[in-house]
């Protein structure tokens, strides 16, 4: 791949300064030099490049020339072909017609675009199915899926793969040097879905068998002696079953091995596709995959032989998370938190989908406000993204995608809503390419509260598990910690267990429920060095295996926290408990933790009422050069959570921003960039003598602004 003598001399003088050369933060400074390699793909300058997905096949080929021009002519740099192509590109069993996708990329290079090529696996063709019916996934009640839809195959169907190995590279070796061929996505949206065939089974056992060696050892990690259900060999085992199990709940440690190897499952199949890519293609061309914005079973970082990660996103989906009006600007957590997480595995990404308009496949489809599609696109440019492409330039005429906005409309040529701003958003692009300057640092302010967020999938399948109340939902959880963290404008990261903790002066770990004695001598060792580090409630209850560790609860953590904890308790629905910190009141409902504090810790709130009143809920105390806050309760709308986390800040002595939740300020490449998602109309803090070059203060729901201090 990519040598580091042809890496811009930007990210060569960044190797080399020793003091910055341990941040990932940001795609413009690399850590390594895998990060290093990985930025050269995308030149800086260039900010963020915006494409446009085209599929030759579902239209006339008289059609394509003219499409291609016009999505040039919009200003479009790039566009993506081929993801769901299979059966035009291999019509019968090793027959393959690549004369149509020949053309294509040629007028898309004639018409001065480049293009992203993507592996078709998402959707085998008919006669696959036809020869063998083994290739396809089969659901938790036995039902096998069919042709007639996509993401329908079994990722351990030793014949699927060998189909999905030749098509690979039948593809990579014609186009692995096409100077207009960019990079290669991987299969689309890899979901990890649960499998039950036959294939999945075998495989399953075999993946138990690498991980525990003897039936002794699983017997031990699953609790056999519970139930009678030890095993006495691999072959017993089968698949967890929840849909048959209703009633009675299956070991969750049994449920978490299966989570973790349907995750390795999926990343066996993208690394796999990787590694056929990287055999025949050349060194300026990339390999990805496009994960959804909020994964639950894949697990991005398990795909580590993609050259980076990126994702898709449509904030407006029918839910209507902040209330009132800000349906129509989506959740305003989903790009914060993507670009934050996808760029913090390899220090790039980008955004492979950005919705472009109204979408059909939501329970309810409203249309996104006027500036929400504009705004999106700066935001994703603000989060660090190199790309930016929307699903899809023409709208569908028919089939089941058929009420999904494009660029341009039905007629095939005029523009609709999103794909005007669309337009708008590569007009501001060329904007600030005029005005980006190579050597801008992120301003000092910035840089002090750069935080990190400690994240692993494993927590979260844990946590889902076994939530204990039907209140808890993870995801909502880590919002309001990006909520609380953002309103400060801190530069975020998502690091996991093994990054390097010291580049981040705040370090940030909800609800991280599983843990080793290793990860906890870690989170010591970064306190009494500096750190703030702040953690939550269901923190540290857990081993690795998904035990409680045979001691106090949360026992290994809790001369860390420097308190005790005493029991939890959550609520029923409609019922809420109160928590007081200093003259403020807030409320609770899902999940609080009675803490004890040893001498030396200072509390910072306490229960108001329930049978524990005046036990302390958060508490938080210095360490070393350090701090540690626990925060024991899940307040319901997340201002607990806000108000102690700015006050962790302050109290280290830095400054911080004051954003409502759904008001972002970000800094990237000399340019800061502000949006929000909320109803109210917000005034952000742009210093006097800045330059706006995008929007204008204040801004409305759906608008975005961008200035050079
Ligand atoms: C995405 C998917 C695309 C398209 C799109 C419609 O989740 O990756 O292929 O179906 O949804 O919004």
């Amino acid at each position: 791949m990519k040598g580091l003598l042809a890496l811009p001399i930007k990210f060569l003088c960044t190797l080399l300064l020793a003091g910055i050369a341990s941040q990932s933060l940001f795609a413009q400074v690399p850590a390594n030099s895998e990060q290093a390699r990985v930025a050269g793909f995308f030149p800086a300058k260039n900010l963020m490049t915006i494409g446009v997905y085209y599929y030759p096949e579902q239209w006339p080929a008289t059609d394509w020339g003219r499409d291609l021009a016009n999505i040039k002519k919009l200003g479009f740099e790039f566009t993506h072909f081929a993801e769901f192509a299979w059966t035009y590109i291999e019509p019968s069993e090793n027959n393959f017609d690549f004369a149509w996708l020949d053309s294509a990329i040629a007028l898309a290079q004639k018409a001065g675009l480049r293009v992203i090529l993507c592996t078709p696996t998402a959707a085998p063709p008919a006669w696959m199915g036809e020869k063998y019916p083994e290739i396809y996934l089969v659901d938790e009640k036995g039902r096998r899926r069919e042709h007639g839809n996509r993401a329908n195959q079994s990722v351990t169907n030793e014949k699927y793969l060998q189909y999905a190995d030749r098509v690979v590279a039948a593809l990579a070796q014609r186009y692995g040097h096409n100077p207009n061929v960019m990079g290669w996505q991987v299969d689309n949206e890899p979901g990890a879905t649960a499998d039950y065939s036959p294939s999945a089974r075998r495989a399953f056992q075999q993946w138990l068998q690498a991980r525990y060696g003897t039936i002794d050892s699983l017997n031990q990690a699953w609790v056999g002696s519970f139930w009678s259900t030890r095993y006495d060999s691999f072959s017993q085992i089968g698949i967890p079953n929840t849909s048959i199990y209703v009633e009675d709940k299956l070991s969750p440690h049994t449920v978490l091995d299966f989570k973790r190897f349907t995750a390795d499952a999926q990343a066996a199949f993208i690394n796999r596709q990787a590694d056929t890519l990287h055999k025949y293609i050349g060194p300026n061309q990339w390999v990805t995959t496009n994960y959804t914005n909020v994964v639950y079973d894949a697990d991005p970082r398990r795909s580590a032989k993609l050259d980076f990660t990126s994702f898709t996103m449509y904030p407006v989906n029918g839910t209507n998370i902040a209330g009132g009006n800000s349906f129509r600007t989506g959740s305003p957590y989903k790009i914060a938190e993507a670009t934050a997480y996808y760029r913090s595995i390899k220090g790039v990404t980008g955004v492979m989908e950005l919705q472009p308009g109204q979408v059909n496949w939501a329970p309810i489809n409203p249309q996104p406000i006027p500036g929400a599609v504009h705004m999106w696109l700066l935001h994703a440019f603000a989060g660090g993204c190199s790309f930016a492409c929307t699903y899809r330039y023409r709208h569908p005429l028919g089939s089941s995608e058929m009420y999904h906005d494009g660029i341009v409309g039905t007629d095939g040529v005029t523009l609709e809503n999103g794909g005007k701003e669309f337009v708008q958003a590569i007009g501001d692009m060329k904007k600030l390419r005029a005005n980006y300057d190579g050597n801008s640092q992120m301003p000092a302010a910035m840089a002090k509260r750069k935080t990190a967020f400690l994240w692993d999938h494993e927590n979260l399948w844990d946590l889902e598990n076994q939530p204990q109340t039907t209140a808890w939902d993870t995801w909502g959880y880590r919002n309001k910690f990006t909520a609380a963290v953002k309103s400060t404008a801190a530069p975020v990261d998502f690091i996991s267990e093994t990054d390097n903790f010291e580049a981040y002066p705040f370090l940030v770990a909800p609800a991280y429920q599983l843990v080793s004695q290793t990860l906890v001598d870690k989170w010591v060792a970064y306190v009494q060095n500096g750190g703030h580090l702040i953690l939550s409630c269901r923190t540290g209850q857990k081993d690795k295996n998904g035990h409680f560790f045979a001691g106090k609860l949360a026992t290994h953590i809790l001369p860390l926290i420097g308190a005790d904890l005493e029991f939890f308790d959550m609520l029923v629905p409609g019922v809420t408990g109160n928590v007081k910190s200093g003259q403020a009141n807030y409320t609770w409902n899902t999940w609080a933790e009675i803490l004890s504090p040893h001498a030396g810790t200072k509390v910072l709130a306490t229960y108001a009422n329930q049978f524990y009143a005046g036990k302390a809920a958060a508490i938080t105390r210095r360490m070393g050069k350090g701090s540690v806050t626990y925060i024991g309760v899940q307040s319901l709308d997340g201002t607990l959570e806000r108000d102690i986390i700015r006050s962790v800040y302050k109290d280290a002595g830095v400054a911080v921003e004051d954003l409502p939740a759904g008001v972002y300020m970000e800094w990237r490449d000399g340019f800061f960039t502000a949006v929000n998602y909320i109803q109210n109309q917000v005034k952000v803090p742009i210093a006097k003598v800045s330059h706006i070059l995008v929007g204008a203060n204040p801004l409305k729901q759906g608008q975005a602004v961008v200035w050079k201090p």
